[in-house]
C-alpha cells in the first residue's frame, strides 16, 4: 500500500460539532474511523458559536413548547416528525456533551441547588438555550477534540481538503467508497477508501461578501454531494444574522442574539427603537423579520448601520453575561457597558443542504450527510436560534446508530482508481481563482440577498453560469489548490441558491422578493427540491 492511500470503516468529513460528536460515538475497537478537517481541527463554524444549544430544561417549559416555536419559525416548511424527534432528544444531547468534558454555565437558585442557566433569544418562547457564557462553540470543539485526540480508534487529518466523493455502482445501485482528498500541506492528493462516508462539512454562507461564518464554510459537502449524484433542497433560505458588528477590522464578529434575549434594543442612528413597528415581538422576533427590518431602515435612511444597546444593565451584569462580546468590541474602542454596538446583518446559515433520511442517509449508498450541510427537515424555511448545533449531536446519534447496524454488512473497500494528474500543469493565472471568487461573493450579496427580485436572480444566474464555465476549463487544465477547489464548491453552491430561489414564486421564512410580497397559501407549502442529472 502506498503512502498516499488510506482505508478506514468510517470516513468523516469534518471536524464540528456534528463530525466530532458522530466520530466519538462510533470509533470503539471494531471500527475505525478518520476524521478530515480542511484547515485545522477548530475551523468550522461550531468553534464561533455564542448563543448555545436549545434543550427544554426549564420547569415552565415543554418539548411541545419547542416544537411549535421550531415550527413557527419554519414558516410551514418543517417536518414536524423530525422537529419533534429533534426536541425531544435535546436533555440526553446535553448531558452526553457534559459527558465528554463541556462546563456550561450555571446559575444558583434560591434554594442554593446549581442548575444550568438558560439563555433566551429569537423565536423562542422560554429560556431554552443552555451555553457556557457567550462563547458556547469554543468550549464543545475544545472538549470534543480532546476526547478524539485521546481516542485510539479516532485518526485525525488536519488541512485535508476533501476533492470529490468516489463511487462504484453495481446492479445500477451507485454506493460511496470514499473520497479524493488534497492535502494542503504536503500539496499532494490521497485518497481515502471507507465503508461508509459521512459528509460533516458545514454551511455555504462564504458564498456571500459579509458573512458572520470562518473561512472553512464554502459549501463544499453540498456541492461533492450533488456532483455525486444527490439531490438538494430548499438553498433559497439562506439565513442572514441580524447582528454583526459593524467595523473595519471587525471582520464580522457576531453579536449574539443572547444580547437582545436579556434586553438589548436596536436602535436608528438618532437613538430611536424601530423593531416594534415591524413585530409585537420587537427584538425578539424571529431573525428573518429582524434582518429584513434592518436591511429595509438601512436602504430607507441610506445608513451604513443601525445601533444594538444593551449599555442600559448593569455594567456587571453585561461583563459577567458577554465577556466575550465585551472584550472583542473593547479592542475595537466599543465600550458596550457605555455605547451602543454599531451592527448589519451577515450571511450565517444554510437552512437547505443535501437531502437525508430521518437517519442521516443521503440518496447515495454508503454515504450520509449530519450538521449544516445536510437538509433533514428540521428548520424549513427559517431556523431558530441555537437549534442547529441540537441538529448536530441529535443527528450524530441517529446517523451513528444506523452506521453501527449496517457496518457488519459492508464489504471491505477495495480497487479504489488512485488520482490522475497526468494531464494537467501548474497554473500560470491564479488571479482568475481571486477575481471569481470575489466577483462571485459580490453578485451573491447584491442579488440574492436579504430581500430578492426576478431581474436580481437572472441577473445573479448570467454570471453564474459564465462564471462555472471559466472555473470548469480552469479546473481541467491546473493542479488543484484550496482556493481553486473552495471556489469550484462556490459556484455550484450559488447556482444551486439560485436555481431554489428562482423555483420559489413566494415569499416565505428567509426568502423575500419584492415580485411576490406574500406567502403562498393557495396550495400546500413545498420544499424546493433540485435533482442533478446522474441522480
Ligand atoms: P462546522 O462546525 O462548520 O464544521 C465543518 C467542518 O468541515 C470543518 O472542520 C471544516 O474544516 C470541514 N470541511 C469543510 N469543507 C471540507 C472539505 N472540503 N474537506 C474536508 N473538510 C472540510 N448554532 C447554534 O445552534 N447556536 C449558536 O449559538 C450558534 N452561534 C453561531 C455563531 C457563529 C459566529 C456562527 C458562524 C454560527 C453559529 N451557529 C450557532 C451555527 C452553528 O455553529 C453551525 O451551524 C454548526 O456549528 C455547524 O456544525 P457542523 O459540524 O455542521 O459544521
Ligand atoms: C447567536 O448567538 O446569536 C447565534 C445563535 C445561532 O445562530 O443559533
Amino acid at each position: 500500500m502506498n503512502d498516499n492511500f488510506f482505508n478506514f470503516d468510517v470516513l468523516v468529513i469534518g471536524s464540528g460539532g456534528a463530525g466530532l460528536s458522530l466520530a466519538l460515538k462510533l470509533a470503539n475497537s471494531h471500527t475505525r474511523v478518520a476524521v478530515l478537517s480542511k484547515f485545522a481541527l477548530t475551523s468550522g463554524s461550531t468553534y464561533y458559536a455564542q448563543g448555545g444549544i436549545s434543550a427544554v430544561f426549564d420547569a415552565n417549559d415543554s418539548i411541545e413548547s419547542h416544537l411549535n416555536d421550531t415550527l413557527n419559525a419554519g414558516a410551514g416548511l418543517c417536518d414536524t416528525d423530525i422537529v419533534e424527534f429533534t426536541v425531544k432528544h435535546g436533555k440526553e444531547s446535553i448531558d452526553w456533551l457534559r459527558e465528554q468534558g463541556v462546563q456550561f454555565t450555571q446559575e444558583q437558585t434560591t434554594t442554593g441547588e446549581t442548575k444550568l442557566h438558560l439563555n433566551r433569544e429569537g423565536g423562542h418562547s422560554h429560556r431554552r438555550v443552555v451555553h457556557t457564557d457567550d462563547a458556547t462553540g469554543k468550549a464543545v470543539s475544545l472538549s470534543l477534540i480532546q476526547r478524539a485526540e485521546e481516542n485510539p480508534f479516532i485518526e485525525l487529518f488536519e488541512y485535508a481538503n476533501v476533492i470529490d466523493l468516489i463511487t462504484q455502482t453495481t446492479n445500477n445501485a451507485k454506493r460511496c467508497v470514499g473520497a479524493y482528498v488534497f492535502n494542503s500541506q504536503k500539496q499532494r492528493v490521497d485518497s481515502f477508501s471507507a465503508k461508509i462516508t459521512v459528509l460533516a462539512t458545514g454551511g455555504a454562507s462564504k458564498a456571500y461578501l459579509y458573512s458572520t461564518n470562518p473561512h472553512s464554510s464554502t459549501g463544499d459537502g453540498m456541492a461533492v454531494a450533488w456532483r455525486a449524484g444527490c439531490r438538494v433542497s430548499n438553498l433559497e433560505f439562506m439565513q442572514f444574522h441580524p447582528t454583526c458588528l459593524y467595523h473595519p477590522a471587525g471582520n464580522s464578529f457576531l453579536i449574539s442574539e443572547a444580547l437582545r434575549g436579556e434586553g438589548g434594543r436596536l436602535i436608528l442612528p438618532d437613538g430611536h427603537a424601530f423593531m416594534h413597528h415591524f413585530d409585537e415581538r420587537g427584538e425578539l422576533a424571529p431573525r428573518d423579520i429582524v434582518a429584513r427590518a434592518i436591511d429595509h431602515e438601512m436602504k430607507k435612511r441610506g445608513i451604513d448601520c443601525v445601533y444594538l444597546d444593551i449599555s442600559h444593565k448593569p455594567a456587571p451584569f453585561i461583563r459577567e453575561h458577554f465577556p466575550n462580546i465585551y472584550q472583542q468590541c473593547l479592542e475595537f474602542d466599543i465600550d458596550i457597558t457605555q455605547q451602543p454596538i454599531p451592527v448589519v446583518p451577515a450571511a450565517h446559515y444554510t437552512c437547505g443542504g443535501v437531502i437525508t433520511d430521518s437517519y442521516a442517509r443521503t440518496d447515495i449508498e454508503n454515504l450520509y450527510a449530519v450538521g449544516e450541510v445536510a437538509c433533514t427537515g428540521l428548520h424549513g424555511a427559517n431556523r431558530m436560534a441555537s437549534n442547529s448545533l441540537l441538529e448536530c449531536l441529535v443527528f450524530a446519534q441517529r446517523a451513528s446508530d444506523k452506521i453501527k447496524q449496517t457496518l457488519p454488512q459492508i464489504n471491505s473497500v477495495n480497487n479504489i482508481i488512485p488520482w490522475d494528474e497526468s494531464k494537467v500543469g501548474d497554473s500560470d493565472e491564479e488571479v482568475v481563482v481571486a477575481h471569481n471568487w470575489s466577483e462571485l461573493r459580490h453578485f451573491m450579496w447584491d442579488y440574492v440577498g436579504i430581500v430578492r427580485t426576478d431581474k436580481r436572480l437572472d441577473r445573479a444566474m448570467n454570471r453564474v453560469e459564465l462564471l462555472k464555465k471559466e472555473i470548469t476549463d480552469y479546473y481541467q487544465y491546473f493542479r488543484v489548490t484550496s482556493d481553486l477547489l473552495e471556489l469550484r464548491n462556490l459556484v455550484i453552491v450559488a447556482e444551486l441558491i439560485i436555481r431554489c430561489a428562482k423555483q420559489r414564486k413566494e415569499s416565505r421564512g428567509l426568502h423575500y422578493t419584492l415580485d411576490y410580497p406574500n406567502m403562498d397559501t393557495s396550495r400546500p407549502a413545498q420544499n424546493t427540491v433540485l435533482i442533478p442529472l446522474n441522480y
